[in-house]
């Protein structure tokens, strides 16, 4: 069994989290969500570098086996840095799966909504750049979209207005297929339903992102026990804003049955 750290700006890692104890219930996770600091998406590369890596370093010093960085916006920024210093330890980042998008596309239009700083990164661009041509992608920043799910309101009226502007452009290109490039906006999910209508696909790259977690912890020995023991791990919530809301968010957020397993919450320190 292992000890895996997910981390996020806030609450938008939660969506990786729940398919971890979809895919991998056994284990035990710290689920840090750095809320005081949310929304990461319009700070300077600089800042997000050096914030991600000190909250990577706090959980490799509190037993962490292995890391999920559940922000598209810290892994695009940082995930370089991070595996830099913190060599030893499996890291698992979150990309905007523009990939899978362009496979399922049938009209070869995909909308790529993500934060600012995920569409204007190196990684991020590296990556359009090795897809074929064929595929066109509009590209839309979420400004503002990650403070309303923080605060609760995924469904509220300021959201739907908010996307719907956000959308109009990808609606207007005839987009068969949105990514959601940032983990905060599979909790949006309704209301894009609500205005796009259930014909558009939506991707969203959790699952994949916790084949390639289960697959770095059998490289590094750590058995997945067989389906037949029903052992399930604890889940530990850290906040550097306030641990009983996020685990409140958690109960509402999720879709897993967190009841089975031990869970607690804490406020974050202060890091170095
Ligand atoms: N959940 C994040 C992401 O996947 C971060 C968004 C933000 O804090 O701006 O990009």
């Amino acid at each position: 069994m292992a000890l895996i750290g997910v981390f996020d700006s806030g609450v938008g890692g939660l969506s990786i989290l729940d398919e971890a104890l979809r895919q991998l219930p056994e284990h035990d996770y710290i689920y840090l969500a750095d809320s005081a600091n949310a929304p990461y998406g319009e700070k300077s590369s600089e800042w997000i570098a050096q914030r991600s890596l000190s909250i990577c370093k706090h959980l490799v010093d509190v037993g962490c086996d292995a890391i999920v960085v559940a922000c598209n916006t810290a892994t695009a920024k940082a995930i370089a840095h991070i595996r830099n210093e913190l060599p030893n330890t499996p890291m698992v980042g979150v990309e905007p799966g523009i990939k899978p998008a362009a496979m399922r596309s049938e009209n070869g239009i995909v909308g790529v909504l993500a934060t600012q700083a995920t569409l204007n990164s190196d990684k991020f661009n590296a990556l359009l750049a090795t897809l074929p041509n064929h595929c066109r992608f509009i590209k839309q920043a979420g400004a503002g979209l990650v403070p309303l799910i923080e605060s609760g309101h995924a469904n509220s009226e300021d959201t739907l207005e908010l996307l719907a502007k956000y959308l109009e452009p990808i609606q207007d290109a005839g987009a068969d297929t949105l990514v959601l490039g940032c983990t905060h906006y599979p909790f949006l999910r309704k209301a894009i339903r609500k205005l796009l209508g259930d014909s558009i696909t939506l991707i969203d790259t959790s699952e994949a992102v916790i084949r390639q977690l289960k697959r770095q912890l059998e490289n590094q020995g750590v058995k997945t026990p067989d389906k037949s023991s029903d052992h399930h791990g604890s889940v530990h919530f850290v906040s550097s804003k306030d641990e009983l809301k996020l685990l409140a968010m958690a109960q509402e957020l999720m879709h897993s049955d967190l009841e089975s397993h031990a869970v607690d919450a804490a406020l974050l320190g202060s890091l170095q």
